[in-house]
């Protein structure tokens, strides 16, 4: 097969920093895209510069077309360089930016001469607003192609004219709901949406562009049926219909930016230039918000996340990505399945087969939802293996233990396996609650041991904790990072102390949701005031999701080792076999797994004002933080804010507890707290930590 980089009878006519542009002997121009030191593309401010001084090149040229490609690997284009945003300092520098961008793609767009971009792998952002302002778009068939606008997930909208073209390529429902929420699609969806003109075999992407170039069908726009949706009769309607399930999802004072797209669409679309201007505008009053500054941060802390776990694995063969897991229940089990789908050969070990059976039904089924064709879950089913005798042990370069919450037990099976596993294998263990030193004791090397901490449920949540003794070896733990990342989690060191950062962080807040419980505030009052701060779901159903009595084991550790109270109604309901959702009742009622709406009588009669609840909740929370930061749970406040972040959800529009304590002002959280102490007890005393500045 002939690549495009290889193809021998393209002349090279000039060449940027970043860009080439070549000549076919068929006299079809090139961009070649290539940013230098990154290992994806992004369209930075430098990037931007010399495409446009290209096109004008491309102007000179006699060129019968133009195709634009990337020649990485890893994708297409990412998007804008979002480094670059933290530097504007006011609006009109960003509208200044935004406006520029616009006119480099408007003269992209004007090009006299049929223009396509070849899209292989991502996408996204301003990357697709570029090939929006093509005339076609081809890409490749292959399930790492994912095309979108996902700006709303960074604050803002599109504002390079992508929201305008895209609604006028495909049809404002579609453009819209993509949008709304950020979504990506694959190559065959975009074709069938009709934002690519084909989905090709990577093989076949090259020649595609070359016929679409001398063929010159009439680029695509929506149809007429679904251009109606842009009329202006219409567009009232179908705006309230945009707002009703943006809310379902994002609060407008949270999240803005979907709202404003939205009203630009409403007020705009029937009139292209307008919309761009009104596009642009929007788009710069956007990224100046505290929303959008947060949400760019939350995403440089997932890259710091990232970047943790940069020591890959060496993985060259098949061989090296075997893991064994021990304890085929609840965690073990959904860590095998996980480990499966990211193509790791597990052998999953239990006491008996009855242990592992229903682990193997669990993957069944995720490789089911998470793989197309049916075949993939076949294939991925092949790579788990029950194994009752723990052969895999001998093999495996890593190996979890998740069995029952017992430190001798525990003990046992770790002293067993080291005598017989590899040498440089990682020993990990998935404990909540027991300190590693307890776990290594009973080792000859205690420093291979290491916490990998899942949280339930493994296929959704993103974080995973990696957690260290005093003498646990550095490597191991550099090691353990990169194994969670290659399974495409986010490793977050933490130091081994009781409930580790994230359970040690959210019980307080958890107990006193219980607390305000029993006072007589409705569990629905109490978990509204927690969504409407942002947390995706309340306290009180939080802990129903959980299981009251995971809930209670944890408290009782966090109560033993650092004095928390247990307020007594929790006790009560584990007593009563009320352990929440998995057994129809908690504090909650549910039915089939849903949770039963109660009266309004009952749901509404709170003496305490809200701001009185959401303070209780968050500043037993922000004490806690201020606590394990004291400690060296964790390293850093940025740190702890991505932990808090990727595994409970806390409110991204905040920027994390940390970034939240800072904009409230320190002193006046403190002063708040000292409050909160005179009426409620030493549940609310001021941590030390709060004297270190
Ligand atoms: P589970 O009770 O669902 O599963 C434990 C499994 O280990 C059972 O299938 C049991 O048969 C097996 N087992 C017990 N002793 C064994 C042995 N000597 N050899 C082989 N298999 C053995 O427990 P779950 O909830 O999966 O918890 C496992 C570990 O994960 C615990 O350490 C727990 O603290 C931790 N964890 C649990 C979370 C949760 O939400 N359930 C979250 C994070 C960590």
């Amino acid at each position: 097969m002939k690549t495009i980089n290889e193809s021998k009878t393209e002349n090279t006519v000039s060449e940027t920093t970043h860009w080439k542009l070549t000549i076919s002997a068929a006299n079809i121009a090139t961009l070649h895209f290539d940013v230098v030191d990154s290992s994806a593309n992004v369209l930075s401010a430098k990037a931007l510069q010399e495409f446009e001084q290209l096109l004008s090149r491309i102007q000179e040229e006699t060129a019968t077309g133009l195709i634009i490609v990337s020649d990485k690997p890893s994708g297409f284009i990412a998007g804008a360089d979002i480094t670059e945003f933290t530097t504007i300092d006011n609006e009109a520098e960003a509208l200044q930016l935004i406006q520029r961008g616009q006119r480099i793609f408007d003269q992209l767009e004007a090009l006299p001469i049929p223009t396509v971009s070849l899209i292989d792998g991502f996408c996204v952002g301003g990357g697709l607003e570029l090939a929006l302002a093509c005339d076609y778009r081809i890409a490749t068939d292959q399930p790492r192609t994912r095309i979108g606008l996902p700006e709303v997930k960074l604050g803002i909208h599109p504002g390079f004219g992508g929201s305008m073209r895209l609604n006028r390529l495909i049809g404002a429902i579609d453009a819209m709901s993509m949008m709304l929420a950020g979504r990506s699609v694959s190559a065959r969806q975009a074709y069938r949406l009709g934002l690519v003109d084909y989905a090709v075999a990577n093989r076949h992407l090259l020649t595609a562009g070359q016929n679409i170039i001398q063929t010159q069908p009439k680029p695509k726009r929506a149809s007429k049926l679904k251009a109606l949706a842009s009329h202006s009769l219409v567009r009232p309607l179908l705006a309230k219909q945009f707002q009703k399930q943006v809310a379902k999802h994002a609060a407008r004072q949270h999240y803005p930016a979907p709202y404003a797209l939205i009203d630009v669409w409403r007020q705009y679309a029937g009139n292209e230039r307008a919309m761009l201007d009104a596009e642009a505008k929007s788009a710069a009053q956007l990224i100046m918000t505290e929303t959008s500054k947060n949400l760019v941060r939350v995403f440089m802390l997932q890259e710091r996340l990232k970047s943790l776990g940069k020591q890959t694995i060496e993985a060259d063969s098949a061989q090296q990505r075997r893991i064994h897991i021990i304890g085929a229940g609840t965690m073990g089990g959904d860590i095998a399945s996980w480990c499966a789908l990211r193509d790791y050969t597990v052998s999953l070990q239990d006491r008996e087969p009855q242990f592992i059976a229903p682990a193997m039904k669990r993957a069944y089924q995720l490789f089911k939802r998470k793989l197309k064709p049916a075949r993939l879950a076949m294939l991925a089913m092949d790579r788990i293996h029950p194994d009752l005798d723990g052969q895999g042990i001998l093999n495996a370069n890593v190996i979890i233990e998740a069995i029952v919450e017992n430190a001798e037990i525990k003990q046992a099976l770790f002293k067993d396996i080291e005598t017989q596993c590899r040498p440089d294998a990682i020993l990990a263990t998935n404990t909540s609650s027991i300190p590693l030193e307890t776990l290594s004791q009973v080792l000859q090397q205690p420093e291979r041991l290491v916490g990998i901490h899942f949280f339930n449920p493994v296929a959704k949540m993103q974080l995973v904790e990696v957690v260290s003794a005093h003498n646990t070896s550095a490597d191991v733990v550099s090691t353990a990072a990169a194994f969670v990342r290659s399974i495409d989690r986010l490793p977050l060191p933490v130091k081994s102390s009781p409930g580790f950062l994230i359970n040690r962080i959210l019980m307080p807040y958890l107990l006193e949701a219980v607390e305000l419980l029993s006072e007589g505030v409705a569990a629905e009052t109490i978990d509204k005031t927690a969504t409407d701060f942002g947390m995706p779901m309340g306290p009180i159903l939080l802990a129903d999701t959980v299981g009251l009595d995971i809930c209670l084991s944890v408290a009782n550790i966090l109560a033993e080792q650092l004095g928390m109270q247990i307020p007594d109604v929790l006790n009560q309901k584990v007593q009563q076999g009320h352990l929440g959702k998995k057994t129809g009742q908690g504090f909650y009622q549910y039915q089939h797994g849903k949770q039963q709406t109660r009266s309004s009588k009952q749901t509404q009669h709170s003496a305490n004002p809200k701001t009185a609840i959401e303070d209780r909740l968050i500043l037993r929370l922000l004490n806690e933080c201020i606590a394990c930061l004291h400690e060296g749970v964790v390293d850093d406040d940025d740190l702890l804010d991505a932990g808090m972040i990727f595994a409970t959800g806390f409110a991204p529009f905040t920027g994390g507890p940390m970034q939240y304590l800072k904009s409230r002002g320190r002193d006046a959280v403190l002063e708040r707290l000292e409050q909160l102490e005179k009426q409620f007890g030493p549940r609310f005393k001021p941590d030390i930590g709060w004297l270190q500045s």
